[in-house]
């Protein structure tokens, strides 16, 4: 049996005068002027928590999208009924079963919901077009497609056999339920998280970051119309501390699929730990978590590309990627040149609201990001270790706006070098030339995180001596490229030391996380 050979899903443009771009706007409109509202799915069933929360517009505070109803501990524990109640008969289906409905669900939101999930996710995220697109569009889509061909290739991987003796791989599902934790800055990863564990048979509870609750009930709403049976994903809406309460403390815990926070990935890990004698298996946990993700130029590095780099790698989606470059290092020879390309290509980038598709740079997702980032940027601002050469200024006064800001620090280990801010502000230091080798041993000891990292060299050498320098100082290597912006299928995405388990999303390495393997054998 083989799935249909994937391929990526191709990126709308938006160009001017486009009917897409036209369809787009009319959507964004249509949404902004209505306002929904949103129920958690427990087996198949709307519930309403008791507190109704309102979603809102990023780049336009007061704006209201709609409502949620915030659940809690007593729906916690319903979903988790609900999901051990769908699993024998979900199990039960084939695999090819199992996948049809993530392979239509991929055809829906690639064709009849490709505009609204792009326009949930611009409204509610605060993601311009082309970010959205790369994003609700085709990276959930090609999560979906792609996971069915590994899916495939996994379930047709089996052991040997001789005369008279049959050896077979069974592929089970883990035995109780898994948690999906989901991120707010990717709608892709948040429906993935949930769909891929599903996918090989497992049954979930799925709790969304509050901020993209807007976009997570429309993935909701799509698998269920693919044909996603009651109870296999179950969506709640609850405070992340108590619903872990809950989940954690039950015996039929068998995995956890989270991206997020290094420190709330902490805590769940602790807790699994804590009650580790109380589950009926050791639970699968896989987490992805933050990034302080490096750009080191050699001198022999093309100034235009490196300048690209760093702009898109640090202020695409306003720096709010675990992967995006947030730290770079840059040789004395080329500071200059790459100095006044930078201030000169910033000065033609515009912030504001995601409806203006001219607008690069948009909102930051929430009050507590804004006050996060600012005060990164206040404190550098009176530091003597620190000057600003770009931005530096922020407003929440309609939109949590930050401009693009570049600090340069004579400190290599000044705060902003080594810790994630998650927003829109790179801090560079310049090196002298003849401490190349020395500065690859910084960039790989300055961080606790080894998510993504670009390497810029026009000299083959000083490129492979930096690869082999920086080889466990990232999961994700770019060459010559920005560091973001994994595609599903060509990069496989995730990082290890404090960025997680590197269990490489949208690969079969990660699908194998969520099968539990029964080898029998048997005798002719
Ligand atoms: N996969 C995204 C990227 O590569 C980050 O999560 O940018």
């Amino acid at each position: 049996f083989k799935v249909p050979q994937p391929t990526n899903e191709p990126i709308y443009s938006y160009a001017v005068g486009s009917s897409e771009r036209q369809l787009l706007q009319d959507t964004l409109h249509t949404l902004r002027n209505k306002q929904v509202e949103v129920s958690m799915r427990i087996h198949g069933k709307s519930v309403q928590g008791s507190k109704k929360v309102a979603m809102t517009c990023p780049h336009d505070h007061q704006h209201i999208l709609g409502y949620y109803y915030e659940g809690g501990k007593k729906e916690i524990a319903e979903a988790i009924d609900s999901a051990l109640s769908a699993r024998a008969a979900w199990a039960a289906l084939t695999w090819q079963e199992r996948v049809s409905i993530f392979l239509k669900a991929a055809d829906l939101s690639a064709n009849k919901y490709r505009m609204e999930l792009n326009a949930r996710t611009m409204l509610g995220q605060s993601k311009n077009a082309y970010q959205a697109e790369i994003d609700s569009a085709c990276e959930w889509v090609d999560f979906l497609r792609f996971n069915a061909h590994y899916a495939a290739q996994i379930y047709a991987d089996q052991p040997i056999s001789s005369l008279g003796v049959w050896n077979r791989l069974e592929y089970r599902p883990l035995e109780g339920f898994v948690y999906a934790l989901t991120p707010f800055n990717f709608t892709a990863i948040a429906g993935n998280l949930p769909a891929a564990p599903a996918m090989m048979g497992n049954t979930v509870v799925w709790k969304p970051a509050p901020q993209q609750i807007y976009s997570a009930a429309l993935l909701m709403q799509i698998l269920e119309e693919a044909g996603l049976p009651a109870g296999v994903i179950n969506l709640v809406f609850a405070d992340g501390p108590e619903a872990g309460e809950v989940v954690f403390k039950h015996r039929d815990f068998a995995g956890i699929h989270f991206t997020g926070s290094t420190k709330v990935f902490q805590t769940i890990w602790q807790n699994i730990g804590n009650n580790i004698a109380n589950y009926k298996s050791y639970p699968r946990i896989v987490g992805e978590t933050g990034g302080k993700d490096f750009v080191v130029a050699h001198a022999s590095a093309d100034v235009k590309a490196l300048v690209t780099g760093l702009i898109r790698g640090a202020f695409e989606y306003q720096g709010q990627k675990c992967s995006a470059a947030s730290r770079a290092y840059v040789p004395a020879s080329l500071w200059p040149a790459v100095k006044s390309q930078l201030q000169a290509d910033l000065a033609k980038i515009k912030v504001g609201g995601t409806e203006d598709f001219g607008n690069f740079v948009n909102a930051v997702i929430d009050q507590k990001a804004f006050d996060k980032i600012t005060s990164y940027i206040q404190e550098a601002k009176h530091s003597k270790e620190v000057e600003v050469i770009a931005g530096g200024g922020y407003d929440a006064s309609k939109g949590y706006f930050v401009e693009p800001t570049i600090l340069l620090t004579t400190n290599p280990h000044y705060r902003t070098m080594e810790e994630e801010i998650f927003g829109p502000v790179l801090t560079i230091y310049v090196y002298p030339d003849q401490d190349w080798a020395a500065t690859l041993r910084l960039v790989d000891q300055t961080s606790a995180y080894a998510l993504t990292g670009a390497i810029f060299s026009q000299d083959t050498y000083a490129l492979s001596e930096a690869a082999k320098a920086l080889e466990n100082a990232a999961g994700n290597l770019y060459l010559n490229d920005k560091c973001t912006g994994a595609v599903v299928g060509q990069q496989p995405f995730g990082g290890a030391r404090a960025s997680g388990t590197n269990d490489k999303a949208g690969s079969y390495l990660n699908l194998l996380r969520w099968v539990s393997p029964r080898t029998v054998k048997e005798v002719f």
